[in-house]
């Protein structure tokens, strides 16, 4: 007997030239390397240039994906970008990298800020269940740094710019390999809160100021939720597919700070040594963080063929969610 399962096939990642300290930023910011790393564990981060687009580095973390998949550009049925960031109010910055690519897929993007990844994911895997292809490109990047404000050091010292990407795809699966048909994409959910809009959001707009407007965030408050929700959105998902802590590999957390990784883990009670981070290199890259991460993973030999990974984010909207798949194919 086989059966429709969707697969993670493949991963890339891309990080602008530019790796900028804690130390160099205390250069021209009134802060310092101390400060940054014991409120988040930060080190680095990485910036665009002034002619470096989101969608270049989309583009990018979507060839490195793709080769790692085996396939080509043409392959491709439906690009999904995940950004707050897009090239241009519109059209959305997946055409410009469909362009880029040499494709015709469909494009379009998803805005859930930080959560944007787990979203894209989310209906990425409902199209190839419906039909609509059987390849997808799921990418995340941002270029927060264009929306930062450099008089508030309580948000600037946070975040950085890059892309991750993976391939979704769909396969007849021999159920006869599947210990209880469990492989692929395994439980996903996601969850809207607007009563928190105000906590994470921009000062700005095109139809409220015509300006892209300044990221500005209550961190205590968003803190709060962010353990709250990261880790209930976490075990539901777990429950959905009948799986407990102790059976997760891996957990891939949206980067946003060291301290909302450990306080998620404690409060989960996962060990820490499974949580993979790459806060300390990357600081928050907003959508890009959960394809980065699980791309330097991937690269350092953790993630295996048949391990359980859980991912998970959140951000402005509130927007948050979980995701649980087994990585590669049954051998
Ligand atoms: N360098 C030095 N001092 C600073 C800096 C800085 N970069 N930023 C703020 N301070 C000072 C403040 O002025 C304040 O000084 P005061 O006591 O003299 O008034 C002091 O440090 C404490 O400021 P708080 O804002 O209370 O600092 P807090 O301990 O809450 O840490 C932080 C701030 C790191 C943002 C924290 O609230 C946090 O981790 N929030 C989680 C939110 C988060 O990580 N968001 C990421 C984006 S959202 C997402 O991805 C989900």
């Amino acid at each position: 007997m086989s059966k429709d399962k969707i697969l993670l096939t493949g991963v890339g990642s891309y990080l602008p030239k530019n790796k900028t300290s804690n130390h160099d930023l205390a250069k021209y910011i009134d802060t310092s390397d101390e400060w940054i790393t014991k409120r988040t564990g930060i080190k680095f981060r990485h910036f665009v240039a002034n002619n470096e687009y989101t969608s270049d580095l989309g583009t990018n973390a979507a060839k490195l994906a793709i080769l790692n998949a085996g396939l080509k550009p043409i392959d491709i049925d439906i690009i999904i970008v995940a950004t707050t960031t897009p090239d241009n109010t519109f059209p959305s910055t997946a055409s410009k990298i469909q362009k880029n690519l040499g494709c015709s897929a469909i494009s379009f993007d998803v805005q859930a800020v930080c959560a944007g990844f787990i979203y894209g994911m989310t209906v990425g895997i409902s199209m190839l269940k419906d039909g609509h292809g059987k390849k997808c490109l799921v990418i995340g990047a941002d270029s927060m740094s264009k929306i930062l404000d450099w008089n508030d050091r309580s948000t600037a010292v946070l975040f950085g710019d890059g892309a991750g990407a993976i391939i979704l795809e769909k396969e007849k699966v021999k159920t006869k390999f599947c210990e209880n048909d469990d492989w692929g994409i395994l439980a996903s959910k996601i969850y809207t809160n607007g009563n928190f809009y105000d906590i994470l959001n921009t000062d700005g707009g095109v139809s409220k100021s015509k300006s892209i407007g300044f990221l500005r965030m209550n961190g205590k408050e968003v803190f709060r939720h962010a353990v709250e929700k990261l880790s209930s959105s976490l075990l539901i998902c777990l429950e959905e597919c009948n799986k407990d802590i102790s059976q997760v590999d891996w957990l891939i957390p949206h980067q946003a700070n060291q301290r909302i990784l450990d306080a998620v883990s404690n409060k989960v009670k996962l060990n820490p040594n499974k949580v993979i981070s790459t806060i300390a290199d990357h600081g928050n890259t907003s959508a890009a963080s959960i394809p980065l991460a699980l791309d330097v993973a991937t690269k350092r030999g953790k993630v295996k063929n048949g391990n359980v990974l859980a991912l998970q984010a959140i951000g402005g909207g509130l927007s948050w969610g979980s995701l649980i798949l087994k990585v590669g194919k049954p051998i």
